[in-house]
């Protein structure tokens, strides 16, 4: 039987410590004007000390589940997109599996920094659609307080912690629900623009690599921006070609919440109302690859988007990496 690959709940999860604009004016050169200015962003949340990926993950991924009416022991699969994993390895997804009971599946962590949602759908899809699996844990947990450099102005302001989760299946035969569309890709040639160097084989973590930071982020947000607004206005527009959809057919775009002016810019490109773009980047900041799936998780909770709805996801991060998606909803 032809698999039909379907988003069946979502689900997501933030720490609960606020951290203000206003907040991080006492620890660099910055002010609330200028952050919600340049970015959009007015507050983030921040992890407890105690608090790693796969402790936001795990809530998250609950709530998904019991959205989806899926139990734990019907999964076969536990995919997690995320830059900042527990550990090297094992892999976060092996601690979610372990959390949550999920015995019997299988699970693997994978590296597409902020579009790791859209590659972790891509795979899902693909699973189910060969018949490989049936059910899929998609979660993306980030800590990226973690990686940050708090005395650098420049990126210390832009990033939040939360995860977000979904569940995906197969629908009923006949559904219009499901994936109209995916694209993914990448461009290694510009990977330096966004990195966070040290830990791995290239550049093990020693006490001068700490020294000069190279364990933390390090981003030329100018470089990044002006390919973000040309690669994700391109995404978009491809999975509507490959959909054979127009833009009036999209009843909700959820961008990478990375930056207002760039998901303005992708906006004006497909000619969206303003009112069809689910932004919350304003309470989160960029939260990488669970942005996109907390934005949906709160759409769908707060009423705005339901079943039969079609949604673009758009997406871009290190690597470089982008890509987008048009599912409707069951
Ligand atoms: N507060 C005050 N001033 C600041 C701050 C700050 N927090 N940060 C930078 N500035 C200063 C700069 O030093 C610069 O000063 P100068 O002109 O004296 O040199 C000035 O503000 C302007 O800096 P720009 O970098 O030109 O500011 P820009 O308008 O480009 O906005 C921003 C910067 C917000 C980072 C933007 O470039 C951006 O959003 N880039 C994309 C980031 C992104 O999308 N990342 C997604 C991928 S993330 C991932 O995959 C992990």
């Amino acid at each position: 039987m032809n698999k039909n690959p379907v988003i069946l709940g979502t689900g997501s999860y933030l720490p609960e410590n606020v951290v203000t604009n206003t907040d991080l004016e006492s620890r660099v050169d910055t002010s609330d004007e200028w952050i919600r200015t340049r970015s959009g962003i007015s507050e983030r949340r921040i992890a407890d000390e105690d608090q790693s990926a796969s402790d936001l993950g795990v809530p998250a991924a609950r709530a998904a589940l019991e959205d989806a009416d899926v139990s734990p022991g019907s999964i076969d699969l536990v995919v997690v997109p995320t830059s900042t994993p527990d550990m090297a390895f094992p892999s976060t997804a092996c601690a979610i599996q372990d959390q949550l009971g999920i015995s019997g599946a299988a699970a693997f962590d994978i590296s597409a920094a902020c579009s790791g949602y859209i590659y972790g759908l891509s795979i899902a899809h693909s699973q189910i659609k060969a018949g490989v699996v049936e059910n899929v844990l998609l979660v993306a947990p980030e800590v990226y307080s973690r990686v940050l450099n708090w005395d650098d102005r420049t990126t210390c302001v832009l990033f939040g912690d939360g995860a977000a989760a979904v569940v995906l299946g197969s629908s009923a035969d006949g559904s219009d629900a499901g994936f109209k569309s995916l694209y993914i890709k990448s461009d290694g040639e510009n990977r330096d623009i966004l990195t966070l160097p040290s830990g791995g084989s290239a550049l093990p973590l020693t006490p001068e690599s700490v020294e000069k930071g190279e364990h933390l982020l390090s981003m030329d947000g100018r470089a990044v921006y002006r390919i973000a607004v040309r690669r994700m206005r391109s995404s978009a527009l491809k999975v509507l070609h490959r959909a054979d959809m127009k833009s009036e057919d999209i009843d909700w775009v959820i961008c990478h919440q990375a930056n207002t002016r760039i998901i303005d810019s992708v906006r004006k490109r497909l000619k969206m109302p303003k009112k069809k773009m689910i932004v919350n980047l304003d309470k989160y900041g960029n939260t990488s690859a669970a942005s996109i799936g907390i934005a949906l998780d709160e759409a769908r909770r707060d009423g705005r988007v339901s079943s039969g709805d079609t949604v673009m996801f758009v997406a871009f991060g290190g690597g470089l990496t982008w890509g987008a998606a048009i599912v409707t909803l069951p």
